[in-house]
């Protein structure tokens, strides 16, 4: 449907569209001199060379035609021409209006009766001035809905062609409410008018035209196209939809017209695509890039920086990502605190000035003891990736060196460090003793000094 406010532009469009642009004098001219249709009945459809109007305000060029029909067929009953023709400024016919039928007013006596119809084999298609264009072989009914407490309604017809059962429907469900008339297999010759009269004498009608009218067929669907094609004879219909990935562009039904057009366009199916994905920031990288329905983006920062938000996101139904994009920060370790009595000898600078005083992934830090301190743990850590050191900084405990050998003589037990309290004793070699007996044997102190210094060899000779 075609959904145009401004009529009067739309009108002429469709008007030169049908004649040519070589009369544009004469087209003027017959636009000056056209007809308005304004302040028609809402429920009023109004049609122009096939097309549907919707505005309040149209201006209809001379010499043309327009169609009109009440929306819900036979649930409203036209008062007036349902074809209109403008000649001079002025409309050959009556406006018309709609009025509100018994399946309205809840079966009141006072209003015409409703008539709806049904195709138990067959097709038909409403056409712009409301007449039912029914394909030839089909079986009609045709439903006069009427109070049955309130009387029998009867049904009256313009074709001479035959009689025509008419009656209450039998399903217990319709026989009070339901006055058919039936048209088997209808032939050219059924079309005419049929009237459906209340005991009051209200009176509703329905045209039928039976039309062999068929639509082109359709062309091989091109996949991934899905088609349920039910023909192309006139009120005939055909579904689409598209497989999973894909949405429909254009309608998912359409039907053979009255005038052997198809309603609508065949319909394609798009495959559905997500927008691209761009990161902004160098440091965030995609692994995997994938915007078709289903398809993922994987995310990965940048060696020294941390993920924040979704790893992965999808491409759902709707064309959406099911999460947006992540960011990444710099992994930063803290700095390490200098263990006591030993200090910080070398480390790398802090990361960024103003990301003030991290380390970044892979900075070393190296420490040190103050003298007569032996260093416990690691010399130096480095910061990693997951912004913690590779091992707790080291301590610093008292200790007593090794205080060296004597002349002539062995200290024992041999280390390179002492534990406060810690004993050495000498031994001297062949030929050479300490000079007192016993030997007093140096301590470690707790401040990391010895008692005192190795006791000397001396040589037999001298003592
Ligand atoms: C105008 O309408 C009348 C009856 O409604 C009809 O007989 C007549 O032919 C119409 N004139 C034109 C020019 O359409
Ligand atoms: C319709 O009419 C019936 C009786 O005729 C009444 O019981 C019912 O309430 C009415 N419904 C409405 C919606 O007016
Ligand atoms: C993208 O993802 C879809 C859905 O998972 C898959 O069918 C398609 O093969 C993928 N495309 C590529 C290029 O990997
Ligand atoms: C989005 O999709 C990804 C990949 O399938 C999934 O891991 C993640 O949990 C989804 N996120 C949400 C918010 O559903
Ligand atoms: C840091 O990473 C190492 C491996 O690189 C792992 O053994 C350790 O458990 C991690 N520590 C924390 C706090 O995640």
């Amino acid at each position: 449907m075609i959904l145009i406010t401004n009529a009067v532009t739309l009108v002429f469009i469709i008007y030169i569209a049908a004649k040519g642009l070589c009369h544009a004098k004469q087209d003027i001219e017959d636009l000056r001199r056209g007809c308005r249709l304004e302040g028609l009945h809402p429920l009023l459809i109004v049609t122009y060379k096939n097309i549907m109007v919707f505005a309040d305000k149209i201006t209809v060029p001379h010499g043309e035609r327009v169609a009109l029909r009440c929306r819900e067929l036979g649930r409203y009953k036209l008062i007036g021409d349902s074809v209109l023709h403008c000649r001079n400024s002025v409309w050959n016919g009556t406006l018309p209006t709609c009025i509100p039928t018994t399946a309205i007013s809840n079966y009141t006596e006072d209003v015409p009766p409703t008539i709806l119809f049904g195709l138990p084999a067959g097709s038909a298609a409403v056409d712009p001035s409301g007449a039912l264009a029914v394909f030839p072989g089909s079986i009609l009914h045709l439903e006069c809905l009427f109070a049955r407490k309130l009387g029998n309604p009867e049904w009256t017809w313009t074709s001479t062609f035959r009689q025509y059962l008419t009656g209450w429907a039998i399903a217990a469900s319709e026989r009070d409410w339901k006055y058919r008339l039936s048209i088997y297999y209808a032939k050219a010759q059924d079309s005419g008018i049929y009237t459906c009269s209340t005991p009051r004498g209200l009176t509703n009608s329905i045209r039928v035209r039976v039309l062999d009218v068929h639509c082109p067929s359709l062309p091989t669907l091109t996949p991934p196209l899905i088609g349920k094609i039910e023909g192309a004879r006139m009120g005939q219909s055909a579904t689409f939809e598209c497989p999973e990935g894909h949405r429909l562009e254009g309608v998912s039904s359409m039907t053979c017209q009255y005038n052997g057009q198809w309603s609508a366009k065949v319909p394609q199916c798009v495959a559905i695509l997500c927008p691209e994905v761009k990161p902004a920031n160098v440091k965030l990288q995609l692994l995997e890039h994938n915007n078709s329905y289903g398809g993922r983006v994987v995310f990965a920062c940048m060696w020294g920086h941390r993920l924040s938000g979704a790893q992965s996101i999808r491409c759902d139904g709707d064309g959406t990502w099911n999460g947006t994009m992540p960011t990444c920060s710099e992994i930063t370790c803290a700095p390490p605190s200098a263990p006591r009595s030993g200090q910080i000898v070398e480390h790398e600078r802090p990361s960024g000035k103003k990301r003030g005083r991290g380390h970044k992934v892979g900075a070393l830090v190296r420490f040190a003891c103050l003298p007569g301190h032996q260093l416990l743990g690691e010399a130096s850590i480095i910061c990693t990736e997951n912004g913690t050191w590779s091992h707790q900084p080291p301590v610093c405990e008292v200790r007593c060196p090794y205080p060296g050998d004597p002349p002539h003589g062995r200290i024992a037990p041999l280390k390179f460090w002492y534990k406060p309290g810690d004993n050495i004793q000498v031994t001297c070699s062949p030929g050479y003793v300490t000079p007192f007996e016993p030997v007093k044997k140096p301590t470690c102190r707790e401040n990391g000094i010895w008692s005192g210094p190795p006791p000397p060899c001396r040589s037999y000779r001298d003592v």
